[in-house]
C-alpha cells in the first residue's frame, strides 16, 4: 500500500494531517476541508426548501391511496361534509398524455385505473385552497375494492404463488459465469452452505417529500421539490403530458437528503403535482407528511441469499455458486439495476477462480422497492461477509487469516473477468483495520472477561468494495454532460444537474474548479439545478457525482481557460483578478461563456450487457471495517460500542465531508443491522412514524473512528473515486460477525432486533 493512512478522526480532521507524496496537482483547494458552499444559507435559515415556497393562489394537494395490496377497484365515492365543488379532483382519466412513469429502465402507472398492485397506490388526487380543508377532506374519498390474493414473500413469487407481473414473476434475471462451477464441485475438501435474510429499511431524510406544480397553456409545466435527479422527472413529465422537451421544466428546491430515496419517486410527486395544476389552472403545492412519505415511496429491496461455496483444506476459495433474490415491490422501477449492482459483487473482493451467481428481481404486492445507499450491495455483502464467517470456522482459520488467505491480488479476475486495476493490497488495510481496532487484543481479553458474564464482548470483521459509478454500460449511455460558465460579473459558475442533497456536491465541485483554474474558492459559484439552464449531468446517484461529473467540470474548465487565454487575450500566468476582467470583457464582447464536456468511456473499459462479462466498474472503493459489541444475554439487546471504517476511495477530495459520509453510512448501517424493522400487514406498512421505526440515534451510535488510505484513480478528478455508497455495504455484517464472536450463535437475518436475537439464542440455547 503505497498510498498513506490519513486520520481524520475528530481529534485530528482537516486538512493539516494530510501527508501524500503521490500528488502530481498543486493542491490549494482540494484536500482542504473549505466551508461547505451552502452552509450559510443552511444555518441562517435563508435556504428554501420546497415547503417553504410559496406562489401566488397556490392551492394544496393531497393523494388518496389504496389500502389494499392486490384488486380490482370498484368504486370511488366523496362523502362527508365536504364541499366537493370546491376542490379540484384529478384521476387517471385526466391524464393527457401516457400514464406512465418511465425510470432509467422500469416503469409505473401515474395513477392507478382499474386495478391496484400494491397497498398506497395513488388513485386519486385532491387540491383546495385551505390545507386543513383537504386533510380532512382526505379522510371522505372513499374507495372499494374486489380484493385478489396479494403474493407477498420472494419465495411465493419465485414459486408463482400466485402470478402477479408477467408470466412467471421475474423483473430481471441476471447470470454470472466465471470458470466451471460444476466441475469445480470435486476439487473441494470442504463445502459451505448457508442462507441469508435482510429486510426493508427507509432511507429517512430529514426533508419529506415535496414538489410544487404549476401549468400554463403557453409555457407548458414547471416543478420546483425536493429531488435527486431533474433529468430522470423531465423526460417522464413529457411523456405524461404528452409535451415536447422545452414545454417541461425542472427545478431542483434545496433538498434535504435523499440516500436514493428520491432517485425516482419524486417523478411521480412531479407528475401529481402538475396535474392538478392543469386542472386548477393554479399552482398547486404537494408536501407528504412523514407517515406518508415512509408507507408510500420506496424503501431498500429485501433480500433472500443462498451460498454455496467450496474449499481447499486451507480455506482457499475452490467455487462460489450465489442465488440472490431481491423483492422488488409491485412495479419494476429501478429494480433490475439494484440487482445489477448486487449481483456482480456477490462474490466480493475474493479471488476465485470458479464463481456462478443468479441473481433475481422478483414481482410482489408491495410498494415498489428502490435505491437505497449502496443499492443492491448491503444485501450481497451481509450475505457474503456472513458466509465468510461461517467458511472461516469450517475450515478451522480465523476471520482474518481466511479472508486475508482469498483475498484479491493485483491482477487477479472479479467474477465479471474484470482485471482488478486498483493498486490496492486487501491484506494491508485489513492489517491496518485491525490495528487501529486493537482486534487481537480485544478478542483476547473479550474470551476472557465474557466467561460467567452477562453482558458478552465480540468483534466483527468485514470486507468490501463498490464501484463507482454506472454500472457496465451505463455511463456511456449515459454520455453526461457538464460545463462551467464565465459569468458577466467575472466569476466561475458551475452547470451541472448534479444535485447538492447535503452531500457535499456544490463543496466538491468549486473546489474541483477552483484547482482547475488556480482560483480561490469564493470565485466559483454553482448554479441552481435547473433544466432550462444546466445540461443532463446524468441523475445524483451511484457514488458517480464526484468521479465521473467532478471530472467533467474540471475537463470543462480547462477548455474555458484557453477560450479565454486563445480568444480572450488572457496571459497563461493570470491572477485571479485578471481572470475576471477576462470573463467580463468575453461576455461584454460575445454574450454567454460556457464550456461543457460530454463523458467519454477510458478506452480500456469493456463490457457486456449480454454476457455480464467485463469492466463492470471504472474503479472501485475499497474498505475493511471492524466492529466491537456487547450482547446482554438478559436483554437480548446488542450494542455496536466501537467501530473502525477504513477505506481507499482515492483522492480524498475534502477530508471532514468524507469522514463525515462514512460517519453516516455507518450510522445507516447500524441502523440497519439491529433497530430499522418494518412491521408489514398485508404488504402495508404499519409504523410509518419514527416514534416506532426505530433509528439509531447518537445515544446509540460508538464514536465512529474513519480512516483514509489514498490510492489516487487517473480518471477522476486528481484522482478521486466515488465515497458516497461504500460507507453502508459493509457495518451490518462486521456487526453480526461480532454478535456471532461474543456468542458463538450464527445470526442470518437483519435487523436482528432483541425478539429476533432472543429467538437465536434461545434455539442455540445460549440463554
Ligand atoms: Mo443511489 S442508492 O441514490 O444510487
Amino acid at each position: 500500500m503505497p498510498g498513506q493512512l490519513l486520520f481524520s478522526s475528530s481529534s485530528k480532521q482537516g486538512s493539516s494531517c494530510f501527508v501524500t507524496n503521490r500528488s502530481v496537482m498543486v493542491d490549494k483547494c482540494v484536500g482542504k476541508s473549505v466551508p461547505r458552499k451552502e452552509g450559510w444559507e443552511k444555518v441562517t435559515g435563508a435556504a428554501l426548501y420546497v415547503d417553504d415556497i410559496v406562489k401566488p393562489d397556490m392551492l394544496h394537494g393531497a393523494t388518496i391511496r389504496s389500502t389494499i395490496s392486490r384488486g380490482k377497484i370498484d368504486r370511488i365515492t366523496f362523502e362527508g361534509d365536504i364541499p366537493w365543488d370546491e376542490f379540484v379532483i384529478v384521476t387517471a382519466d385526466d391524464i393527457p398524455g401516457e400514464n406512465s412513469t418511465k425510470m432509467f429502465v422500469g416503469e409505473q402507472p401515474v395513477l392507478a385505473k382499474e386495478r391496484v398492485n400494491h397497498p398506497e397506490e395513488p388513485i386519486v388526487l385532491i387540491a383546495h385552497a385551505d390545507p386543513y380543508l383537504v386533510r380532512k377532506a382526505r379522510t371522505q374519498v372513499k374507495i372499494s375494492y374486489i380484493e385478489e390474493t396479494p403474493c407477498l414473500s420472494i419465495e411465493d413469487s419465485l414459486n408463482k404463488a400466485p402470478v402477479v407481473w408477467g408470466e412467471d414473476n421475474l423483473f430481471k434475471t441476471i447470470r454470472i459465469n466465471k470458470g466451471d462451477v460444476d466441475a469445480a464441485q470435486s476439487e473441494a475438501e470442504i463445502i459451505v452452505e448457508g442462507e441469508y435474510f435482510t429486510g426493508a429499511s427507509e432511507q429517512l431524510y430529514i426533508e419529506n417529500n415535496g414538489m410544487i406544480g404549476e401549468y400554463d397553456a403557453e409555457e407548458g409545466v414547471t416543478v420546483t421539490g425536493s429531488m435527486q435527479c431533474p433529468y430522470y422527472v423531465h423526460p417522464a413529465l413529457c411523456a405524461v403530458f404528452n409535451l415536447p422537451k422545452n414545454k417541461v421544466r425542472v427545478i431542483q428546491s434545496d433538498t434535504g437528503g435523499g440516500f436514493g430515496g428520491k432517485e425516482d419517486y419524486p417523478t411521480i410527486i412531479a407528475a401529481h403535482a402538475c396535474l392538478l395544476a392543469m386542472k386548477a389552472g393554479k399552482p398547486v403545492k404537494l408536501i407528504y407528511d412523514r407517515e406518508e412519505d415512509m408507507v408510500a415511496t420506496t424503501k431498500r429491496h429485501p433480500s433472500r441469499t443462498i451460498i454455496r461455496s467450496g474449499h481447499k483444506k486451507d480455506g482457499t476459495l475452490v467455487f462460489m455458486d450465489v442465488d440472490f433474490a431481491l423483492d422488488g415491490g409491485a412495479y419494476m422501477t429501478l429494480s433490475p439495476v439494484v440487482l445489477s449492482r448486487g449481483s456482480i459483487h456477490a462474490a466480493g473482493p475474493y479471488r476465485c477462480p470458479n464463481v456462478k451467481i443468479l441473481g433475481r428481481a422478483v414481482a410482489t404486492n408491495y410498494p415498489p422497492h428502490g435505491a437505497y445507499r449502496g443499492f443492491g450491495n448491503p444485501q450481497s455483502f451481509f450475505a457474503l461477509e456472513r458466509h465468510m464467517e461461517k467458511a472461516a470456522k469450517q475450515c478451522g482459520l480465523t476471520a482474518d487469516e481466511f479472508r486475508r488467505r482469498n483475498f484479491f491480488r493485483e491482477g487477479d479476475l472479479t467474477a465479471t473477468q474484470q482485471v482488478v486495476q486498483d493498486r490496492v493490497d486487501m491484506r494491508e488495510l485489513l492489517d491496518q483495520a485491525l490495528e487501529a481496532a486493537d482486534y487481537h487484543n480485544k478478542r483476547e481479553r473479550f474470551k476472557k472477561e465474557n466467561e460467567g458474564n452477562p453482558v458478552k464482548k465480540g468483534m466483527g470483521i468485514a470486507a468490501f468494495f463498490h464501484g463507482s459509478g454506472f454500472t457496465g454500460g451505463g455511463e456511456q449511455k449515459m454520455a453526461s454532460i457538464a460545463g462551467v460558465e464565465g459569468t458577466k460579473d467575472g466569476k466561475v459558475r458551475v452547470l451541472a444537474a448534479s444535485t447538492e442533497i447535503g452531500q457535499g456536491a456544490k463543496t466538491i465541485f468549486s473546489q474541483i474548479v477552483a484547482d482547475a483554474l488556480k482560483l480561490p474558492y469564493d470565485m466559483i459559484e454553482v448554479a441552481r439545478p435547473d433544466t432550462d439552464d444546466v445540461p443532463n449531468s446524468g441523475p445524483t446517484v451511484a457514488s458517480r457525482t464526484c468521479m465521473v461529473v467532478g471530472k467533467l467540470i474540471q475537463t470543462a474548465s480547462l477548455a474555458l481557460k484557453q477560450s479565454l487565454v486563445q480568444e480572450g487575450g488572457l496571459d497563461e500566468d493570470y491572477t485571479p483578478e485578471q481572470f475576471a476582467q477576462a470573463c467580463k470583457d468575453y461576455v461584454a464582447r460575445n454574450g454567454k461563456l460556457r464550456r461543457y464536456s460530454q463523458y467519454e468511456q477510458p478506452a480500456n473499459i469493456v463490457w457486456s450487457d449480454e454476457t455480464y462479462v467485463g469492466d463492470a466498474y471504472g474503479a472501485y472503493g475499497w474498505a475493511i471495517y471492524v466492529a466491537e459489541v456487547s450482547f446482554d444475554t438478559r436483554t437480548y439487546e446488542a450494542r455496536v460500542n466501537d467501530f473502525v471504517a477504513l477505506q481507499e476511495v482515492g483522492k480524498v477530495i475534502h477530508p471532514i465531508m468524507a469522514e463525515g459520509q462514512v460517519q453516516g453510512g455507518v450510522a445507516q448501517g447500524i441502523g440497519y443491522a439491529l433497530y430499522e424493522n418494518i412491521v408489514w400487514k398485508n404488504g402495508r406498512m404499519m409504523n410509518g412514524q419514527m416514534t416506532n421505526y426505530i433509528m439509531p440515534t447518537a445515544a446509540d451510535l460508538p464514536v465512529i473512528r474513519v480512516l483514509f488510505a489514498e490510492q489516487p484513480y487517473a480518471s477522476g478528478p486528481q484522482g478521486a473515486k466515488g465515497v458516497g455508497e461504500l460507507p453502508i455495504d459493509g457495518p451490518a455484517p462486521a456487526i453480526i460477525n461480532a454478535i456471532e464472536d461474543a456468542t458463538g450463535v450464527s445470526v442470518n437475518q437483519i435487523p436482528a432486533t432483541p425478539e429476533i436475537l432472543m429467538k437465536e439464542m434461545e434455539a442455540a440455547g445460549v440463554c
